[in-house]
């Protein structure tokens, strides 16, 4: 069995980067990806979104499925793909429509093998006619000028037969929409049939890093996020079979989801999406698969940890209570312990109380950072909160003391929230903790994190910092 100072790291806080799958844990939501009506996964930053997103496109149905990665796609192209027929939320979704077909149709070529069908041949005409390849990417799905259509494929409206639909519209047109759709239709039911034929009962296209790039979130990218959740849904109930699962499943930034709004969304939210949530058992669970991975199928945590407690709670308890209860914290945690340790002398290294504490000030460091990348989208000057939580200086502050810190703060523009509206933005990224007495005279922290079924509590009066910001913002521990 190896050791500590055998290892650099537990792995990559990015799923881009890390070998995930070497040591993947699995969830309550990868069967309902496979088999349910999931088709939208909602996870808060470094949740494990792009770990999932891999595990569909590159381990299971790695064949059946299609890897959509949106960083660096040409939004701006796409904006200009606008039905104009519809209400602005609704503007993308035949756009995206056709973007998925167009997915599915080079999916459905790359599985069968009726390479004579006529919905083959038709197909790869298409795709050929088009874009020069039948394989375009998903970059230059819209930028020919116009798309040519011939053959059974050619879409009719109103009873006259479209041979091109122009997408290089100048002026806000009205038909582009019913235009796409149409042949939209037109690809998805060569699809289904060609499926049918080869007996494929399985294709799904996976879209990840929706949110790349945004620094803050614009109407038109809200519009274009929604159009591609209400396309997905639409394409789920055009190609719905028996006995067969074509899907189009989105992968999004929880903060991002809860900006959205249109008509159909507490709908979906209700019936087709899954919440990435993290137990601690399931965390403790991730550490050890990594330490069985990267030291040995016996390893386990206590070879790593000299067995002494911390505040009286065992050290890997004390380091998940100071994440937001997300994967990428926990190892971005276990990284930095891991370098302090490997500071020390000798070889047979264990975790120790004083490494843990030694760890923890680089930890905030980063948990602050990942906060912002998180929150500064929405809200430009949460900074002015941290001041007024830094002024205070205590991780335990009342209602009262805030308000009149946070009042007092100079900012050159006017806040974006009133005091009392900032408390509960800070709750809602899990920032802190309120509390709640219980009839029995006890009393206890409740986090957004930890109790989602709980809402924001207008009357709480005293308040906790994250444990995981206590070192950045050099908070002291005693009460108020
Ligand atoms: N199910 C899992 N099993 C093992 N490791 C995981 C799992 N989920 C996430 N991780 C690890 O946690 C870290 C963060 O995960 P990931 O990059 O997938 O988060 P994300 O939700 O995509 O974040 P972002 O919103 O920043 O893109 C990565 O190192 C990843 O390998
Ligand atoms: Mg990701």
């Amino acid at each position: 069995m190896k050791g500590l100072r055998d290892i650099t790291s537990f792995g990559k806080v990015e799923a881009e980067d890390d070998a995930v799958l070497n040591y993947f844990v699995e969830m309550n939501i990868t069967e309902n990806i496979n088999s349910e009506d999931t088709f939208l996964v909602l996870g808060r930053k470094g949740s494990g979104k792009t770990a999932l997103f891999r595990y569909f496109t590159e381990d299971k149905h790695k064949e059946c499925s299609t890897a959509l990665n949106l960083n660096g796609y040409p939004w701006r192209i796409h904006e200009k793909i606008k039905d104009d027929g519809v209400e602005p939320v609704e503007s993308y979704v035949a756009s995206w429509k056709y973007l998925i077909a167009v997915e599915m149709v080079k999916l459905v070529l790359t599985l069968s093998d009726r390479y004579q069908m006529t919905e083959v041949i038709e197909l790869n005409k298409f795709l050929n006619d088009n874009y020069g390849t039948n394989s375009p990417s998903i970059k230059n799905i819209f930028s020919p000028q116009k798309l040519v259509i011939s053959g059974d494929l050619e879409p009719q409206i109103l009873g006259c037969k479209l041979g091109k639909i122009s997408l290089n519209k100048k002026e806000s047109d009205m038909s582009l929409g019913s235009e796409l759709n149409a042949l939209t239709e037109k690809l998805l039911s060569s699809v289904k049939k060609i499926a049918k034929v080869s007996e494929i009962t399985k294709m799904f296209v996976h879209f990840d890093e929706l949110d790349r790039g945004i620094t803050t979130l614009q109407d038109s990218r809200k519009d274009m996020i929604i159009g591609l959740v209400l396309a997905s849904k639409e394409i789920r109930k055009i190609l719905n079979e028996n006995n067969s699962l074509f899907k189009s499943v989105v992968y999004l930034r929880k903060d991002i989801w809860d900006e959205l709004k249109f008509s159909d969304k507490n709908k979906i939210t209700e019936s087709n999406t899954d919440l990435i949530e993290w137990t601690h058992e399931q965390l403790f669970g991730l550490i050890e698969k990594r330490i069985k991975v990267l030291l040995g199928s016996k390893a386990c945590w206590a070879d790593i940890d000299d067995g002494k407690r911390i505040n009286s709670q065992p050290k890997w308890k004390h380091i998940i209570d100071r994440t937001l209860m997300r994967p990428r914290d926990v190892i971005s945690f276990l990284n930095t312990l891991l370098e302090v340790t490997l500071k020390k002398e000798g070889n047979n290294l264990k975790f120790e109380n004083k490494d843990v504490v030694d760890a923890r000030p680089k930890y905030s460091n980063y948990l602050k950072h990942e906060l912002d990348d998180e929150i500064l989208p929405h809200w430009e000057d949460w900074e002015v909160c941290l001041q007024a939580l830094s002024r205070i200086g205590k991780l335990y502050f009342k209602k009262e003391d805030y308000s009149h810190v946070y009042k007092n703060i100079e900012t050159k523009e006017n806040k974006t929230y009133s005091e009392y509206q900032s408390l509960e933005e800070l709750y809602n990224f899990s920032v802190i903790e309120y509390e709640v007495r219980s009839g029995y005279g006890g009393s206890a922290w409740k986090s957004k994190f930890a109790n989602p079924e709980l809402g924001w509590d207008i009357n709480a009066i005293r308040f906790k910092v994250h444990l995981g910001l206590k070192e950045y913002m050099k908070l002291k521990e005693e009460r108020t």
